[in-house]
């Protein structure tokens, strides 16, 4: 029986879930290219420097806080690797289209490692171990650059965009986790991220297809690469918790552990989309989120868009 890997909706907007396409691997590559649409980069600003951030900022729960602390300190030294491992192999790309979509993918990334740093700085000041998650990411990613050929640095970062792919997908259709948070700009930074995210999530993959797309090395990065990411993430988690003096409250801390079980981001559809990674011939167009991008662009960008405000300079939809 095949396994399920669409996500689940539990958004009210019209939202649908990307449903699997059947077109042929060579027209999935470059569709969004040959559609003519790059990336964009918005030039966006949420003003961290001026928000009353809570500890407890995803709406008081101890766990999901942390954890969404822990995703944002591993986003400035995660993307900059991303940006390097792409900017590698920039001069063979002779694909027009390709190439400016590593352009849009660049411009995205550098915005996104600006904007996290602004709000990892909040959460420093508010006692989040910040410092010490960046330099363990730096570290280990520092390590693999050296020691790994720079094919496999493009393939991590095809296997993490995967990872920020789908679980910005899963942000894009639940309300749940939508509504998970009473800080505007928080709110804002990972929705925009997520449809970002979204917007660019073939382009590493393309490029490591057109400049080795060898699937054994794609396969085998990806398990490392969730190896690394989990243990990352758990360690970064357990390691903020042990210095929040609140995580002390056992009987909050296990209600928090409890809810967080069931928190989207953790569901088995999400697992079993980021194993379809791991199937011969996979594509991420494959999964096709067209429609849930046009509707979070239109609602995050269009003419009433609620993020223009956040803008600076022009507007790009
Ligand atoms: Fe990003
Ligand atoms: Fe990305």
């Amino acid at each position: 029986m095949p396994t399920d890997t669409s996500i689940p909706t539990d958004t009210a907007t019209p939202a649908d879930t990307s449903t699997l396409t059947d077109t042929s691997a060579d027209d999935r590559i470059h569709q969004n290219a040959r559609q003519g649409q790059a990336p964009p980069t918005r030039r966006i600003d949420f003003g961290f420097g001026e928000v009353d951030l809570p500890r407890h900022f995803m709406g008081d729960d101890l766990v999901f806080s942390h954890v969404v602390a822990v995703l944002s300190c591993l986003f400035p030294e995660g993307e900059d690797f991303f940006v390097r491992s792409v900017r590698n192999y920039r001069d063979q790309i002779d694909d027009p289209l390709l190439a400016r979509q590593v352009k849009g993918f660049i411009g995205q990334e550098a915005i996104h490692g600006r904007e996290h740093r602004a709000f990892n700085e909040a959460l420093g000041d508010l006692g989040y171990p910040v410092r010490f998650h960046d330099a363990r990411v730096r570290l280990g990613l520092g390590i693999f650059s050296r020691v790994a050929p720079k094919s496999y640095q493009l393939a991590l970062t095809a296997a993490l965009e995967h990872y920020t792919a789908t679980l910005a997908e899963v942000l894009l259709n639940s309300d749940t986790l939508q509504t998970g948070t009473e800080i505007e700009q928080v709110r804002e930074l990972f929705l925009w991220h997520a449809l970002e995210e979204n917007e660019h999530k073939s382009v590493a993959f393309d490029v490591f297809q057109r400049v080795c797309g060898k699937e054994r090395i794609r396969v085998n990065v990806m398990r490392f690469a969730t190896v690394g990411f989990i243990t990352a993430l758990f360690a970064g988690t357990a390691a903020s918790l042990a210095l929040d003096p609140a995580a002390r409250d056992l009987p909050r801390l296990r209600r928090s552990f409890a809810r967080f079980r069931r928190n989207p981001l953790v569901s088995r559809q999400v697992r079993a989309r980021i194993r379809d990674y791991n199937r011969p011939g996979f594509h991420p167009e494959d999964h096709d989120t067209n429609e849930l991008l046009d509707t979070w662009r239109a609602r995050l960008f269009g003419p009433e868009g609620e993020l223009n405000h956040r803008l600076k300079g022009d507007r790009a939809a």
